[in-house]
């Protein structure tokens, strides 16, 4: 089989990401190694400053930068995201710190097709600053999440996480770098998952097969 017919076969997927994109870059990594049958066809952001560009740029991603504060509202800058998103093609959109609530509409529209990171045990902690949350509520273990995005705040059926414990000594900075490393991991591994086909949406609960 060639390069083409390969590449054919390979899941598109696009990102979505506001600021230094640790996680996107683990995603593109883990595509350039192999690990995910994929090909990564967009970055998408509201942020024209995000480090995210840059990463894009040094892999050759084309970017699409939707500037969130050029926009006289919220509907405004999500009807522009929407068509973009329409525009691009892709399988599976990928929310690697996109630091925005999704919209309804963008959600109906590609139910089942987006799914997030986020720096917690779901349901615990969700919305902003999971690590933050979690370390000041003093729990002993807390984690990651990668989740399906429905219409709720980060409470979309969990595709896969991972426990990290919280230790003595730990603040808010020392966790949250701990529980990235695990972000690092997660993400990929379950957008490994949906390109394989392998994940089953089932009410609240997600089959791996
Ligand atoms: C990550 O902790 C992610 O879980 C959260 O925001 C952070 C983004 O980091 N939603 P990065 O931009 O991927 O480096």
């Amino acid at each position: 089989m060639n390069k083409m017919d390969n590449d054919g076969m390979k899941k598109r997927i696009a990102v979505l990401a506001s600021g230094r994109g640790s996680n996107f870059q683990a995603v593109i990594d883990a595509i350039r190694g192999g690990r995910v049958p994929a090909a990564c066809v967009r970055l998408f952001t509201d942020n024209p400053q995000a480090y995210a560009i840059e990463r894009a740029r040094a892999a050759g991603i084309p970017v699409t930068v939707v500037d969130y504060a050029a926009f006289p509202s919220r509907e405004a800058y999500e009807r522009d995201l929407f068509a973009a998103m329409q525009d691009c093609n892709a399988d599976l959109f990928v929310l690697a710190g996109y630091m925005r609530i999704v919209g309804r509409e963008i959600v109906q529209a590609f139910s089942g097709r987006i799914i997030n990171i986020h720096p917690a045990l779901l349901p615990s902690f969700p919305g902003l600053h999971g690590q933050r949350q979690a370390f000041l509520h003093g729990v002993k273990v807390s984690g990651c999440t990668v989740h399906f995005v429905d219409e709720s705040l980060d409470g979309g059926p969990v595709i896969v996480q991972q426990c990290v414990p919280v230790l003595e000594g730990d603040d808010e900075d020392t966790l949250a770098a701990r529980i990235l490393e695990h972000e690092h991991r997660c993400l990929p591994e379950a957008i490994r998952l949906f390109c394989e086909g392998r994940l089953v949406i089932d009410g609240r609960r997600v089959h791996i097969r």
